[in-house]
């Protein structure tokens, strides 16, 4: 897999994660703060941290790998910065989401849903411009085998950080 595929695997993740999350809140709405779910809060932090968790690993993943080479493509300022800032801006709503999260009482859960809401788009939002903007200019303009090689290094990176884990928990 080169780089931009180890990616994107880890954007289905993520998208994975995050329906994990929004699962509970899929039901009929738009009662304002009458909206009540029967909300385990235990299962709703752990899918909090699951998503948090696989955030960051994708984030490391990329400010690691993708500043390596997006020097190299001598990417425009600009679009340099709306990358940061998607992940600035994700950090923010997760920060805020898990703390709505954990003062909700798991019954009404009207602010809950507002930010999970904002979060998902905020998350689509970044997910389809590094997918539609930023992978394709980097496919046209680095070497395949640059790609490949930052590639094979992200997931020996990403397979000692899983055996960390592994090793943290026995
Ligand atoms: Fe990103
Ligand atoms: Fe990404």
């Amino acid at each position: 897999m080169d780089i931009i595929e180890v990616l994107l695997e880890g954007h289905a993740a993520l998208r994975g994660e995050f329906a994990a999350l929004t699962a509970p809140f899929e039901r009929p709405h738009g009662v304002g703060w009458d909206d009540r779910v029967a909300l385990d809060k235990k299962r709703l932090l752990r899918d909090i941290r699951g998503f948090f968790a696989a955030f960051k690993t994708h984030e490391t993943v990329e400010d690691e790998f993708l500043a390596e080479v997006l020097r190299l493509v001598e990417l425009n300022e600009e679009l340099r910065a709306a990358s940061a800032a998607g992940h600035r801006s994700m950090g923010e709503m997760m920060k805020l989401f898990g703390a709505v999260a954990c003062s909700c009482d798991g019954r009404h859960v009207y602010p809950l849903r507002a930010v999970l809401f904002r979060l998902g788009e905020e998350l689509e939002t970044h997910l389809t411009y590094e997918e539609k903007i930023l992978f394709p200019m980097l496919r046209e303009r680095l070497p395949v085998g640059l790609l490949r090689e930052l590639g094979r290094r992200a997931q020996e990176g990403s397979q000692k950080t899983s055996l960390r884990a592994v090793e943290g928990r026995a």
